[in-house]
């Protein structure tokens, strides 16, 4: 009884390669005391497991079994933080040489911390999503989806900040594999919007960040970029619809760079609703009531300094990557969020860094509805540059 207790409650696995150390991981705690890390992280390299536990959510995926992760990266400010996520492993025996593994970036759900797709209560939001990572999941790939750093755990979500975002979306699969050793270091990278972002961000880094790990190629979908020639025209446009993401946008600048003060750039009104950015989701800032009801020439003020900005946005601008394995972007030619110019010149711009790199377009295709759209190109591209059975 006791021991039936113990083994199902603790990991002993082999950590640190150096030292061939073992270490017990335990199983997190029930409720949102599962986000919440011990005092002292393990010290060892990025990407350790902190604990897991069987996940249940909304965002869980059929045809494959879920586990909740709390994890550590690198974060904005170069120490160790605790990021979750989850894993979707595959019914069934896993082949010869592990489980391929694909990780995924998702798009922008807010900054609060019940906005991390792992807390999601709405159920309507994983419907976009799921029937690709099911269709993965039954060609025999396992995946990973991290929530991103300080998205459902303590710290403030450097929200577009790529290197975090690249950071959470690799060292999800050493945590992964740590809990399930029969996953292959053989990966995809994919995302959607800020995910696609992320996506070539966790790409760029991985060479160097998470050498062990063998990236076949990055599938982005709608990836954000440019944003340092959208701002300052949306600037001046009676659009309302991108309004609360301009709001996430300039909390996450602000969290990643402290001298920035964005409360000097934005309007009364939108410096009456801007404390939402930390408390609402993206939905709810959407609503006419917050910062869907503020156009945007209504939301910085008409002289505002944006140099700051710029700065910030083009470090985090995923055109000056340097990218060597093989990218497929997938835009809708609909899409009012990630506007098709602006991956257009994404996709120039890092074939003119050198990248393999194909853009597919999809006509009359929304933002969201390019998952669906171009999801069939996506796992073409997918089981040609990594086939499932090994
Ligand atoms: C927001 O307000 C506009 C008019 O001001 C209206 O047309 C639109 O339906 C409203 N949207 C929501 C979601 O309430
Ligand atoms: C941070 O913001 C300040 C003030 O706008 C700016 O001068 C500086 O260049 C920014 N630093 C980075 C790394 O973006
Ligand atoms: C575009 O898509 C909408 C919604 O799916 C549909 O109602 C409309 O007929 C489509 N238009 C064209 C030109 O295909």
């Amino acid at each position: 009884m006791m021991w039936g207790t113990l083994l199902t409650s603790f990991l002993l696995l082999s950590v640190g390669s150096a030292n061939d150390a073992c270490r017990i991981v335990p199983q997190g705690p029930e409720g949102d005391a599962f986000y919440q890390p011990p005092a002292s992280l393990p010290q060892e390299d990025h990407g350790a497991l902190i604990w897991y536990r069987p996940f249940t959510g909304t965002a869980a995926v059929s045809g494959g079994q879920n586990t909740l992760l709390l994890y550590t990266q690198e974060g904005i400010n170069g120490n160790q933080v605790a990021t979750s996520g989850y894993m979707v492993v595959p019914d069934g025996d896993a082949p010869e040489g592990g489980w391929p593994v694909i990780t995924w970036a998702h798009g922008t759900t807010g900054i609060a911390d019940q906005c991390a797709p792992t807390r999601d209560t709405d159920p309507s939001d994983s419907t976009t999503d799921e029937p690709l990572f099911e269709d993965w999941l039954s060609k025999g790939y396992a995946i990973v989806l991290t929530d991103y750093e300080g998205l459902g755990t303590p710290g403030i979500h450097p929200y577009l900040i790529g290197n975090s975002e690249g950071r959470a979306v690799l060292d999800i699969i050493r945590a992964a594999r740590t809990y399930e050793p029969k996953l292959s270091n053989h990966v995809v990278i994919s995302g959607h919007s800020q995910g696609g972002q992320a996506a070539l961000f966790a790409a760029a880094l991985a060479p160097s960040y998470t050498p062990e790990l063998e990236i076949a190629g990055t599938i982005a979908f709608a990836p954000v970029s440019n944003l340092e020639i959208e701002i300052p025209i949306l600037k001046n446009l009676a659009i309302d619809s991108l309004s609360g993401t301009v709001a996430l946008i300039l909390r996450g600048l602000s969290v990643a760079n402290s001298s920035l003060d964005t409360s000097t750039l934005i309007t009364p009104a939108a410096a009456a609703l801007y404390p939402q950015t930390l408390t609402v989701c993206e939905k709810g800032l959407d609503a006419n009531s917050s910062f869907g009801g503020l156009a945007g020439d209504q939301l910085l003020q008409p002289n505002a300094d944006l140099s700051g900005i710029i700065i910030g946005l083009t470090d985090n601008d995923a055109s000056y990557l340097k990218i060597q394995k093989p990218i497929l972007v997938l835009q809708g030619e609909a899409d009012t969020t990630v506007y098709p110019f602006t991956t257009t010149d994404l996709v120039n711009s890092l074939k003119g860094n050198g990248a393999d790199i194909t853009e597919k377009t999809y006509a009359n295709t929304t933002h969201t509805g390019v998952i669906a759209a171009g999801g069939s190109d996506a796992t073409n591209f997918l089981t040609q540059i990594l086939p499932a059975t090994q």
